[in-house]
C-alpha cells in the first residue's frame, strides 16, 4: 500500500519563517542534533565546526543559531558584527557546565606552562582562556600541531581526551568532565550491539563513554577493526554516504539519524540507544525559531573585553583544521 506523505502540522508557520528569513536577511544554521523539523528549515546543517565556518564566512545581517548556547556564543565571536540569535536561551550543555573560568584559571595556575586546549563545547569565559579550541572533526590535529614538549591541558571532556591522548600518543592532562548523554553509550551497549549486528559498521562519536575500550578492543582483536570508525557527526554523515556498508550502528545523540536516513534513503541506520537524546538540543522548535525571527530573540552577545581572547584559541584552531 502506497504510504500518503502527512502535511507538516508546521507548513503555515514554516512558511512564515521562510518569508521572515528573507524580511530579516538571516541565514538559519542548524546542529545535527536538531529535531528533524528545523534540521529541513535549515540552510546549513552540520557539526560544530561546520556551523563556525559557516557563521564565520555568512553575508547574512542576522544568525539563528539551531544548537546550544556555546555553539551561538561560538557565532558571536567570529562575527562581533552580526546579530546572533538563539530561539531559546536555556539551551544549554552538561558538558560546558563541567567547568568555568574560575576552575580553569585555578588549573592553569598548577601548571603554568602548559597550553590550553578546549574543545568548543565550553563557555566564552573558558575560551578565553584558552590558548586553543577544537572540535571532535580536528581535536588530533590541533594536539598535533603543538610542540612535543609542551605540556597540554585539555578539557573538559575525558573521553575526547583519552582518544585524542591515545591518536597522538602525547600523555595530557584532562578534565574529568563528560556530557550526559554520550557518557552513556558504555562499552557494554556496544559490544552488545556487535553480536546482534555482525554486519553493520560501527559509527562512534568521540565523546561517548566506550571509545577507549572501543579502541582497545579493536587493538585486541575483539572488535573488527574494518568496520569501526570514530568520528564526530560531520564524519559519519560523510563516512555513510561513501561507505559500500548498508547497515550501520550509531553511537551518538539521535537527532543525527533524520540527516543519515535523508541522504541514505537505501542504507539502514541503528540508535546504539534509543535514550541517547540531548534533551537541550530538543528545546529548539518550530514554534521558538518562528518567534525568534518575528521578535528578533534571543540575542547572544559576547562582551567585547571576553570575545576579543576568546577569538585567538577558535581562530587558531579554525586556521588548523
Ligand atoms: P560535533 O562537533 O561532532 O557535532 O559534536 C557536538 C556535540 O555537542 C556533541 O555532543
Ligand atoms: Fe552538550 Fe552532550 Fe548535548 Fe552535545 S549532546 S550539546 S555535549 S549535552
Amino acid at each position: 500500500m502506497a504510504t500518503l506523505l502527512q502535511p507538516s502540522p508546521h507548513s503555515k508557520l514554516i512558511d512564515e519563517i521562510l518569508a521572515l528569513k528573507e524580511k530579516r536577511n538571516a541565514v538559519i544554521l542548524a546542529h545535527n542534533y536538531q529535531i528533524p523539523e528545523i534540521q529541513d528549515i535549515a540552510d546549513f546543517v552540520g557539526d560544530s565546526l561546520g556551523l563556525s565556518r559557516q557563521a564565520a564566512k555568512t553575508s547574512a545581517e542576522t544568525i539563528v543559531f539551531c544548537g546550544v548556547h556555546f555553539m551561538a556564543e561560538t557565532a558571536s565571536i567570529v562575527c562581533p558584527d552580526k546579530k546572533v540569535l538563539i530561539p531559546d536561551p536555556e539551551a544549554g550543555c552538561s558538558l560546558a557546565d563541567t567547568i568555568n573560568a574560575e576552575q580553569l584559571r585555578e588549573w592553569k595556575h598548577k601548571y603554568p606552562d602548559a597550553i590550553v586546549v578546549s574543545y568548543v563545547n565550553t563557555t566564552a569565559e573558558v575560551k578565553a582562556e584558552s590558548d586553543y579550541c577544537c572540535t571532535s572533526t580536528n581535536a588530533v590535529n590541533v594536539v598535533n600541531s603543538i610542540p612535543k614538549d609542551k605540556e597540554i591541558l585539555f578539557l573538559p571532556d575525558i573521553f575526547l581526551g583519552a582518544y585524542v591522548q591515545s591518536k597522538t600518543k602525547r600523555k595530557m592532562h584532562l578534565w574529568p568532565g563528560e556530557c550526559h548523554v554520550h557518557a552513556k553509550l558504555d562499552p557494554q551497549t556496544v559490544l552488545g550491539l556487535i553480536d546482534k549486528y555482525p554486519d553493520a559498521e560501527f559509527l562512534i562519536h568521540p565523546e561517548c563513554g566506550c571509545v577507549t575500550n572501543c579502541m582497545y578492543l579493536v587493538e585486541e582483536g575483539k572488535i573488527p577493526q574494518k568496520g569501526t570508525y570514530i568520528l564526530s557527526t560531520e564524519g559519519m554523515v560523510r563516512h555513510a554516504k561513501q561507505s559500500p556498508a548498508n547497515e550501520f550502528v550509531v553511537a551518538t545523540e539521535t537527532g543525527i539519524l533524520h540527516r543519515l536516513k535523508k541522504e541514505n534513503p537505501q542504507k539502514n541506520f541503528i540508535p546504539a540507544s534509543e535514550n541517547a537524546v540531548c534533551q537541550y538540543m530538543k528545546m529548539i522548535t518550530v514554534e521558538k525559531l518562528h518567534r525568534s525571527l518575528t521578535d528578533l530573540v534571543y540575542e547572544v552577545k559576547v562582551p567585547k573585553e571576553i570575545a576579543d581572547r576568546a577569538r585567538v584559541p577558535i581562530e587558531r584552531m579554525l586556521a588548523i583544521s
